[in-house]
């Protein structure tokens, strides 16, 4: 069995994942920290050196890397899957889910560690809600294509994780 969690930064992605593999006794992956462990670069580095679109082509070589890998779950980086036709490669490999949660309380949960996302850098409380709630509308197209979608409100990953082991049962 293959998982991937996909949605939006702030969805919890990296905390579900992990609670979900030892749930089900599977390896678990977060794109992000691959990222930084074969590069040797923090994710903001990357961007602030290399630019996004470098990020992306690192994303794309991420998931060729753990194509081989079984029995695990993958959480990825909110805009990997909306990248280089990255959700349909997900679709061919595994189960995708989608953690979906409000602009609103993405914001919520974003605003306390906005300095950790290079996209949400520099941004006024204002320009955040906004920026939040547009690229959340452009990303909702891929994110939706998810084969599963949880809708989150103010549920521990413990729950988000039972959730999901009940939904692909
Ligand atoms: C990004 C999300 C981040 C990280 C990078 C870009 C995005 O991952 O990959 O900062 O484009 O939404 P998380 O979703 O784990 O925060």
């Amino acid at each position: 069995m293959k998982i991937f969690l996909i949605g939006f930064m702030g969805s919890g992605k990296s905390s579900v994942g992990r609670v979900l593999a030892q749930k089900l006794n599977l390896n678990f992956y977060d794109t992000d920290h691959e990222i930084v462990a074969t590069t040797g670069k923090s994710i903001h580095e990357i961007f602030e050196k290399d630019g996004e679109a470098h990020f992306r082509e690192l994303e794309k070589l991420t998931l060729q890397n753990l194509q081989h890998k079984e029995n695990c779950v993958i959480a990825c980086g909110g805009g990997l899957p909306c990248h280089n036709d990255l959700i349909n490669v997900i679709n061919k490999q595994g189960i995708s889910i989608y953690l979906k949660l409000s602009s609103e309380r993405l914001f919520d949960r974003l605003q306390k560690d906005a300095e950790k996302r290079p996209l949400l850098l520099g941004k006024n409380e204002t320009e955040m809600k906004k920026y939040i709630s547009d690229l959340l509308d452009e990303r909702e197209f891929y994110y939706s294509q998810s084969q599963f979608k949880i809708s989150i409100k103010d549920h521990s990953p413990e729950e988000v994780a039972e959730a999901i082991t009940q939904l692909i049962k």
